[in-house]
């Protein structure tokens, strides 16, 4: 159903199932601050990543949505799960239909593209959400950017938890991350790259780093995907016209306010005003 939307600029929107995304969108805001940005987190329905394609492309479309009528002309996906569930779909059926001249951006396509330059051994691998990885994203669009690079995938589950229940830095998380790194590394001893196919996987770097041998470099997504959209900006002046530039960002999640400030504040250092809206 076609909408009536507003066509006066506004901010980026930046969307997540939770608080993941803050990872992404602190790396954008770090790199183009001069934008204002509208962040969501279906806190209430995550996680995402154990979720049906058709549950996760449901709750997306209705995230982006709501983006599209709080004034965004461009949504970032900052979830890969969402990004590998939802993206192509919203691209190809639903956007024609909304406002054919509206962007959903995703996080995974920024994250394969700089592969080719890292991996010199061209096997890589991939740690990510069970969604992200029964989905076949990764190698999918590596293999259409590098059919030559090899890719192994393994689903960390255990992962999101440890973060969302801010147990990453314990010593009870070591057990899942040597599970996880160890069961990869045994699937393809030539792995030279690791992609962190997951937003929350970047609070877990410093204990990842102790069970994956220093020669393996590890990719986290945010530095890329801000890159990238830097890059989009540049080569799209008719969106960048339509993105506000006050340095503004507001916070919006689908849970309680309280309870989103108390664990953003593992994500963000900064002081935050989150508002509480509905989905549907
Ligand atoms: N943000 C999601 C991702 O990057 C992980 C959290 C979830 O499972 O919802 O895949």
């Amino acid at each position: 159903m076609k909408q009536d939307l507003s066509q006066a600029p506004g901010p980026i929107g930046v969307f997540d199932s939770g608080y993941g995304g803050l990872t992404i969108l602190s790396k954008i805001r770090e790199l183009l601050p001069q934008y204002d940005y509208i962040y969501l987190g279906d806190n209430a329905r995550t996680p995402y990543g154990t979720r049906s394609f058709e549950i996760v492309y449901e709750f997306t479309l209705q995230a982006v949505n709501k983006l599209f009528e709080m004034g965004c002309h461009l949504v970032i996906l900052a979830c890969n799960t969402a990004s590998a569930k939802a993206l192509r779909t919203i691209q190809m059926s639903d956007l024609p239909g909304i406002d054919s001249q509206r962007r959903v951006l995703g996080v995974i396509r920024p994250t394969v593209e700089c592969i080719g330059e890292i991996t010199r051994s061209r096997h890589i691998g991939v740690l990510a959400t069970t969604g992200t990885i029964k989905s076949e994203s990764y190698p999918l669009e590596v293999h259409k950017l590098f059919p030559d690079v090899y890719v192994s995938g393994e689903a960390c589950p255990m992962w999101v938890p440890l973060v969302e229940n801010n147990e990453a830095n314990n010593p009870g998380a070591d057990y899942f991350i040597k599970k996880y790194t160890d069961a990869l590394l045994k699937k393809d001893s030539q792995i030279d790259t690791i992609i962190l196919g997951c937003t929350h996987y970047p609070l877990l770097l410093p204990k990842i780093k102790q069970y994956i041998p220093d020669e393996i470099e590890i990719v986290s997504q945010g530095e890329y995907v801000a890159a990238s959209l830097k890059d989009y900006l540049h080569r799209h002046p008719e969106m960048k016209v339509k993105c506000t530039q006050g340095s503004r960002c507001a916070f919006y999640t689908t849970e309680a306010e309280d309870k989103f400030i108390e664990s953003a504040s593992t994500f963000l250092k900064e002081k935050i005003n989150v508002k509480r809206i509905a989905l549907e």
